[in-house]
């Protein structure tokens, strides 16, 4: 990993930079050192441009911005590319456990026996939260959606675990990994409980991570319940492809709050709520919700490929497109293969993924999504699969956030123990008035 040049390395030159890059602004002719990633990716470092060029850059939504150096996830949207600390993701989702993926994801490598055994031993035994907070569920709204609950409660946790919040000490940050890897899907699961009147399930440590979300999910205490291993281990690997994904919406919103030095879980808590919009991690349930109106409406394709295309339509095809795939995603070639395994595990016939394959088919024949590279991305095929598996659509981005949890986490702990870490500030361009003079309400 290159040492990042700092600020003054930029203006003697003795950068570690591959290349340079020259600025001219009108008859000035400014240098800035390009530093080059693992893959040969390219970055201009301007973070003295506005003190030497007395201008900034202007990047609506950062697609052509990179925020930070990272070492954790690897993605290559023109070759369809996903690797964890430089393992593939294909490799992980066949071989690894959702335990062992959060482990490698947050520490950097595979952990070896006695590492992995204290580590899942740990989370298994932090799974319960504190009865008093189930008192929040009984005041809240029963239909309420299930990424408000996470978000608040996640926050709350903080108030109990005064005595961990401190992100420089590494063993208050470990036991608050441990909390909240381990308390996630117990904070989901009893909003679940919630909102269909059900008791609230107990964790149980003998299960492992899906097996016991889905006993927490799904069991009553009325009678036995046996968990699917199968179905487990498919859930699984849906949440390790959401693992994480580079600088996406909702990890930097954990980053930017984090950069403030908020604690591990006011960050976390942040970033539930960015994952929540239908365009990131709300996408999954968007997705369903449009193949059922598609459906109810006759599953005529036709109509919805053109509504989709109309830029006067708000309409767009969900699950479809991405900032970053400029080819097919490759977490969604692995859920498409899960959602037929686990739909003819469960013989479950869903009219949905006919159609989702259907219109996958037109829209990629379609020379409007060929000439915008608009691929099936991974919320295209995981609500097929959480559908067949009995969980509601509110619960689909909470199954996301579960699965994206240790991602958030490594990149929060990335942060915190890089050097280069400063607050995240951007500037701005303004265009609003010149200065102008009050006037006293009675001459208004
Ligand atoms: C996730 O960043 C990540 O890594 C995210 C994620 C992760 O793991 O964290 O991968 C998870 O969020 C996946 C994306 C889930 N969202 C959706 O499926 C919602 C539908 N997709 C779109 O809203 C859109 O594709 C985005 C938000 C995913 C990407 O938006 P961009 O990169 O800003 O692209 P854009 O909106 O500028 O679109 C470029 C063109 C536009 O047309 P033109 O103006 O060039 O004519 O493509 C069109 C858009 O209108 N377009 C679509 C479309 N997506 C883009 N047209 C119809 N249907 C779509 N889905």
């Amino acid at each position: 990993m290159l040492n990042p040049p700092r600020d003054d390395d930029v203006n003697n030159g003795e950068t570690m930079s591959a290349k340079n890059a020259k600025l001219l602004l009108d008859d000035a002719e400014y240098q800035f050192p390009v530093v080059q990633g693992t893959e040969g990716e390219l970055g201009i470092d301007i973070r003295a441009l506005r003190s030497t060029a007395g201008a900034i850059t202007l990047d609506e939504g950062y697609a052509n911005t990179g925020s930070t150096r990272s070492a954790i996830t690897f993605v290559d949207g023109r070759r369809g590319i996903l690797r964890y600390r430089g393992y593939p993701i294909e490799d992980l989702c066949e071989k690894s456990s959702f335990i062992e993926v959060a482990y490698l994801l947050i520490f950097g490598e595979l952990p070896g026996q006695e590492q992995f055994a204290y580590f899942d031993r740990s989370v298994r035994r932090h799974s319960m939260i504190m009865e008093d907070i189930k008192q929040y569920y009984d005041v809240w709204p029963r239909k309420g959606h299930p990424m408000a609950y996470l978000s608040s409660i996640v926050s709350a946790l903080s108030t109990y675990y005064e005595d961990s919040l401190d992100p420089f000490d590494p063993r208050q940050v470990e036991i608050s990994v441990h909390r909240l890897l381990a308390k996630l899907p117990t904070i989901a699961a009893y909003a679940y409980k919630k909102s269909v009147g059900q008791p609230k399930i107990y964790p149980l440590n003998r299960l492992g991570y899906g097996e016991n979300i889905l006993h927490m999910m799904f069991a009553v205490p009325t009678e036995e319940y046996e968990v699917d291993k199968e179905i487990a281990r498919a859930l699984e690997q849906a949440l390790i492809v959401h693992a994480d994904h580079e600088q996406n919406c909702s990890t930097s919103t954990v980053r930017m709050v984090g950069s403030s030095y908020a604690n591990i879980f006011a960050s976390i808590a942040a970033g539930v709520l960015a994952l929540w919009g239908p365009l990131h991690g709300g996408a999954n349930q968007a997705v369903i919700e449009m193949l059922e109106r598609i459906h109810s409406d006759g599953g005529g394709l036709n109509k919805w490929i053109d509504r989709a295309k109309d830029k006067d339509d708000a309409f767009r095809l969900m699950g479809f497109g991405h900032r970053v795939y400029q080819n097919y995603d490759p977490r969604a070639t692995i859920l498409k293969e899960a959602s037929h395994r686990v739909l003819d595990k469960l013989g479950v016939h869903d009219p949905l993924l006919e159609i989702a394959l259907e219109l996958e088919e037109v829209a990629l024949k379609d020379s409007y999504f060929v000439e915008r590279k608009l691929y099936p991305n991974v919320d295209f095929y995981s609500g097929i699969i959480y559908k067949a598996m009995g969980f509601p659509v509110k619960m689909f981005p909470v199954l996301f956030a579960i699965g994206r949890l240790p991602g958030w986490i490594a990149h929060w702990k990335e942060m915190f123990e890089s050097e280069e870490t400063r607050i995240s500030r951007p500037r701005q361009i303004y265009n609003g008035y010149p200065e102008r003079k009050y006037l006293p309400l009675e001459k208004r």
